[in-house]
C-alpha cells in the first residue's frame, strides 16, 4: 500500500505528455492537472441545495494541450484506443443545450463527452462572436484516479480539461465558474444528473483541508482537517464494483428528493429541518419519506462535523468519537434510508469498525465504488488485512486498498 504525498509529481502528467507526443508528434504547450475527491460527509445532499464536506485527493488527472489553427478539437485518452475529433462549431449540435445529451451521448464515446462537454460549456460562457474566434485544440488526457471507484475520476477530467482550455483560450475564468462548466458538461453532455460537489471539491481543494460547500450559494470555507498531525490516515476501500450515475438508481433517488420537496412546498430539501420530519412522514409515501429523512439528517451531520472540526476544543486534539459517530450514522442512513449501499460497502465499513477504525462510511454516490475509513496510522495494515479477509470469506472480488491525503486543487504542471 502506498500513499503519494500531495506535493509529489503526478504520474498522470508524464502519461498525458507521452500520449500527446504520440498523438501529434510534438510537445504540448502545457500540462494541467486536477484531483479526484473523497467525500468526508454529506452524501446526496448536493443536488438538494444542501451541505457537503469533501476533500481533493492526491490522485490526479492531467491534460496535455496545444492550440490548433483549424478550429477543430481533438481529444485522446489513455482510457481509449482512438482519439475523437470534431469541429468546435459542431459542439452545439452535438450537445444541444438542456438536452441531457440525447444526441451527444450517442455521437461520441462517453469518455470523450467529458472534455468535449467542457469545451462546449466554456464556449457557451462567452459571446457567440468570441466563441467563433476561439482556436482549436489538441488535448491528451491521462489519469491516476481510479475509475468507477466513487472518487470522481469524471470531475478530475473536467477540471484538467477545463484548466487547459481556460489557460490556452485566455478566458481567465475562476475556479467556481470552471466547476460549474464541469458540472454542466456532466449533466448535459454526458447525461449524468449529478450535483456540483465533485467539481467544487476538485477545483477548490487545499492540502490538509476539506471544502465545506453550501451547494445553494456555492460559498465555500476551507476546514483544516489535521488528520496527519493526529496520526490518522484515510483508508480507501475500493470494492471494485463499478457504478455509473448516468443510468438508473442515481436519477431515481434524485426524483424522490424532488417529489419530497414539492410535497413539502419547498424549493429544495435543504429547506426542510429535522423538526419538519413528522409532517413529512404524514405527507409522503414511506419510500420517499426515508429518502427525505436521509437528506435532512445528512445535512445536519455535515454541520455537526464542521462544528466538531472547528470547535475551540480542537486545541486539545481531534474529537475522534464525535467524528466517528457522524461517519457511522451517515453510512447507516445511506444504507437503510437512501438505500444506495451494497453488501461489499457494508462489509468494508463493518469490518473496518470492528478492527479499530474511528469511523467509516461509503463515499460518493454509491451502488458500488468505495468506502473510506478513518484509521490510526498504526492500525492501517491490520484493518486492510481484515477487510481483505472479510471480502474473501464472503466471496467478493478482492478490494483495492490505499490511503488518500487531502490535497490541493488544479495546477499547471508543465
Ligand atoms: C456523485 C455525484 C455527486 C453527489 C454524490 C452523492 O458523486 O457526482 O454530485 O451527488 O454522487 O453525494
Amino acid at each position: 500500500m502506498t500513499a503519494t504525498r500531495t506535493d509529489s509529481p503526478s504520474s498522470a502528467v508524464a502519461g498525458a505528455e507521452d500520449l500527446f507526443r504520440t498523438l501529434t508528434g510534438s510537445a504540448p504547450a502545457g500540462v494541467w492537472s486536477a484531483p479526484g475527491r473523497a467525500n468526508l460527509i454529506g452524501e446526496h445532499t448536493d443536488y438538494n441545495d444542501g451541505f457537503v464536506l469533501p476533500f481533493a485527493i492526491q490522485h490526479r488527472t492531467a491534460a496535455a494541450a496545444r492550440l490548433r489553427t483549424d478550429g477543430r478539437i481533438r481529444v485522446a485518452s489513455t482510457f481509449a484506443p482512438e482519439p475523437v475529433e470534431v469541429a468546435l462549431a459542431d459542439l452545439e449540435t452535438l450537445f444541444p443545450a438542456g438536452s441531457r445529451a440525447a444526441r451527444g451521448r450517442d455521437a461520441v464515446p462517453e469518455w470523450a463527452a467529458y472534455p468535449l462537454g467542457v469545451a462546449w460549456a466554456l464556449r457557451a460562457l462567452v459571446p457567440a462572436w468570441v466563441a467563433g474566434t476561439l482556436p482549436g485544440m489538441d488535448l491528451a488526457i491521462a489519469s491516476e484516479v481510479p475509475v468507477g471507484a466513487g472518487l470522481s475520476s469524471s470531475a478530475a477530467i473536467e477540471g484538467a480539461a477545463g484548466s487547459a482550455l481556460n489557460a490556452l483560450w485566455g478566458l481567465d475564468l475562476d475556479a467556481v465558474t470552471l466547476a460549474r462548466a464541469g458540472r454542466r458538461a456532466e449533466n448535459e453532455a454526458v447525461g449524468a444528473p449529478t450535483g456540483i460537489m465533485d467539481q467544487m471539491a476538485s477545483m477548490l481543494g487545499q492540502a490538509d483541508a476539506a471544502v465545506f460547500l453550501d451547494c445553494r450559494s456555492l460559498e465555500t470555507r476551507s476546514i483544516p482537517l489535521g488528520f496527519a498531525e493526529a496520526g490518522l490516515e484515510v483508508l480507501v476501500i475500493d470494492t471494485g464494483v463499478k457504478h455509473a450515475h448516468s443510468t438508473g438508481g442515481y436519477g431515481e433517488r434524485r426524483a424522490s428528493c424532488e417529489r419530497g420537496a414539492a410535497a413539502l412546498g419547498v424549493a429544495a430539501l435543504r429547506d426542510v429541518t429535522p423538526a419538519d420530519l413528522p409532517r413529512a412522514a404524514e405527507l409522503l409515501d414511506p419510500v420517499d419519506f426515508r429518502r427525505v429523512r436521509h437528506v435532512v439528517t445528512e445535512d445536519q451531520r455535515v454541520l455537526d462535523m464542521v462544528a466538531a472540526l472547528t470547535a475551540d476544543e480542537r486545541s486539545r486534539g481531534l474529537p475522534e468519537d464525535v467524528i466517528g459517530d457522524l461517519l457511522v450514522a451517515s453510512h447507516a442512513s445511506l444504507r437503510d434510508d437512501f438505500e444506495v449501499s451494497i453488501p461489499e460497502l457494508d462489509t468494508a465499513v463493518d469490518t473496518a469498525l470492528a478492527h479499530g477504525a474511528i469511523g467509516a462510511r461509503m463515499t460518493g454516490g454509491g451502488f458500488g465504488g468505495a468506502a473510506i475509513a478513518l484509521v490510526d496510522r498504526t492500525l492501517v495494515a491490520a484493518v486492510s488485512e481484515a477487510v481483505r479477509a472479510a471480502f474473501s470469506a464472503r466471496g467478493f472480488a478482492e478490494p483495492h486498498l490505499f490511503t488518500v491525503v487531502p490535497s490541493a486543487g488544479p495546477r499547471r504542471d508543465a
